[in-house]
């Protein structure tokens, strides 16, 4: 893993749209795998800032976003759909067609997931896959467990994780959904460069086990580790307990 530390998040997020800026620059055809969270927040503004300077081309880029909820209209208040629109696409000048997502709302959601998976092969794979970690050390809505599914899945959400995305649901963790579709960490290794963002002394934990603690599935993060080329771009203070190699 490449580990950058930066001085506060705003650095963070001006390194994370760097990195996208010359992944498009290398590859304007690039396919981005995409998350939502607090953490990209200001990266994506970052992006959309280059994007009007003219310093960012998305007329030929295709996305994935990495997860979505069940059973939630692409277009309600609380889906990561509705949160990509407002965080980044409504900035650039990705063609709708191109921008990919997981429907909460198929009717048949194993099939849904099938069918992701097959749109992503199709694609080419995933050129530069982005990732925020839950502060439990999921990546994407793969939660801590026994064993993982290693392709895009259907996932029952932690009590926490639905907590920690309640300001989608009117700050009421029992409206959001208990089940969501996440690509699968099999899904997300096969990206060819992966870049992770954490901030803040409240993922310091999380990015300590991910770094320094033993591959296992009650840390998904920590199975980055067998990746090639993954990089961590992190605060201060999110790299506060990571030990030297
Ligand atoms: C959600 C998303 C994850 C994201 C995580 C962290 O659970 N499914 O993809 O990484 O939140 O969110 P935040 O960046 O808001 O801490």
């Amino acid at each position: 893993m490449t580990i950058t530390i930066l001085s506060n998040s705003d650095e963070v997020a001006t390194a994370l749209a760097e990195r996208v800026a010359a992944a498009l620059r290398a590859k304007p055809d690039a396919v981005l795998g995409l998350a939502s969270g607090r953490t990209p927040v200001d990266g994506y503004a970052e992006m959309q800032r280059l994007h009007a300077a003219g310093q960012m081309d998305w007329s030929r880029a295709s996305t994935f976003n990495l997860d979505e909820f069940a059973g939630v209209e692409p277009t309600h208040p609380g889906s990561f759909r509705t949160f990509m629109q407002e965080h980044l696409f409504r900035g650039v000048n990705l063609r709708p067609e191109r921008i990919r997502f997981l429907d909460g709302s198929a009717v048949d959601l194993d099939a849904e997931c099938r069918r992701y998976e097959q749109a992503i092969a199709a694609a080419g794979g995933i050129d530069l896959q982005l990732l925020g970690i839950g502060s439990n050390g999921h990546v994407g809505f793969n939660e801590p467990a026994d064993d993982l599914p290693v392709h895009t899945h259907r996932v029952t959400l932690m009590d926490s994780t639905r907590r920690d995305n309640a300001a989608l649901f009117g700050n009421e963790p029992s409206r959001v959904p208990r089940e969501a579709l996440s690509m699968g960490i099999g899904t997300i290794l096969q990206a060819r460069r992966i870049v992770l963002v954490a901030t803040g002394v409240k993922k310091a934990e999380c990015i300590r086990q991910a770094v320094n603690g033993r591959i296992t599935t009650r840390v998904p993060a920590s199975m980055l580790q067998v990746h090639m080329a993954v990089e961590l771009l992190l605060d201060r203070e999110a790299a506060s307990r990571i030990t030297p190699a």
